[in-house]
């Protein structure tokens, strides 16, 4: 899907006023592209992605995808988008501690309205050398490991796009390589943009188009 992003201020609001972190005049990712979220640790990726994928709300501008206005939208409107068009990996990652890791992806998948489909949990889950811990509770998982699921949740449904915050940042070389190559297939497989926000200097590569994000002081 299309993402155009025009005149966006975003930040926080502070006890010393409004605090913009992110401002950018026009960016368009155009529908398949792999486009690198790039920057220094408080340059404001993960703000960027929170509004991108409407769990916030920018001070000013438009995000508008696929002819949809994310931020004209309600909250409740905005988690419907999200949860049917968005795989979203979060920096922390945010499993849901009281389900194993095959009910996480489950949920995913109930949450969107799709029909339930183990096997698609197990190929997921079996792409990142995971299949073994579908029945583990997160918080048994190592890092790496909770990492990938959180991956694997993110491309469960086949969303049109998928935005991953630091989706490596946990992972050993080679996971790393199987991280992103399943983010490259899926998005591929059906022709999803695709945004990853990082500071792994190993992915840089990979991405054909990589925006850097600049600290504010
Ligand atoms: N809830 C918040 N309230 C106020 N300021 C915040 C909040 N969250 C983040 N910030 C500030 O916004 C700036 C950008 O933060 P953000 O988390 O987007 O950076 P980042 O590029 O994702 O960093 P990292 O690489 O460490 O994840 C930082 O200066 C941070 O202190
Ligand atoms: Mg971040």
């Amino acid at each position: 899907m299309l993402i155009a992003i025009e005149n966006l201020d975003a930040g926080y609001n502070t006890p010393a006023g409004r605090q913009s972190v992110v401002k950018i005049g026009h960016l368009s990712i155009a529908q398949g592209e792999h486009t690198l979220l790039l920057g220094p640790s408080g340059s404001g990726k993960t703000t960027l992605l929170n509004v991108l994928s409407g769990l916030a709300l920018p001070f000013s501008g438009k995000i508008v995808i696929d002819g949809t206005t994310l931020n004209a939208l309600s909250a409740a409107e905005r988690d419907k988008f999200r949860c049917q068009k968005i795989g979203l990996v979060m920096q922390r990652l945010h499993l849901i501690s009281a389900l194993n890791v095959g009910n996480n992806l489950l949920l995913t998948q109930r949450l969107a309205g799709m029909a339930r489909d183990l096997n698609r949990v197990s190929a997921v889950l079996r792409a990142l050398g995971i299949e073994h811990k579908a029945k583990k509770y997160p918080r048994t998982l190592s890092q790496g490991e909770a990492q990938r699921v959180a991956i694997a949740r993110a491309v469960l449904n086949r969303p049109p796009i998928v935005l991953a915050d630091e989706p490596t940042s946990a992972l050993d070389d080679a996971n790393c390589d199987t991280a992103i190559d399943l983010l490259f297939a899926q998005a591929h497989e059906h022709g999803a943009t695709l945004v990853v926000a990082t500071h792994d200097a190993r992915i840089k590569h990979r991405f054909s188009r990589v925006h850097e994000l600049v600290a504010s002081k």
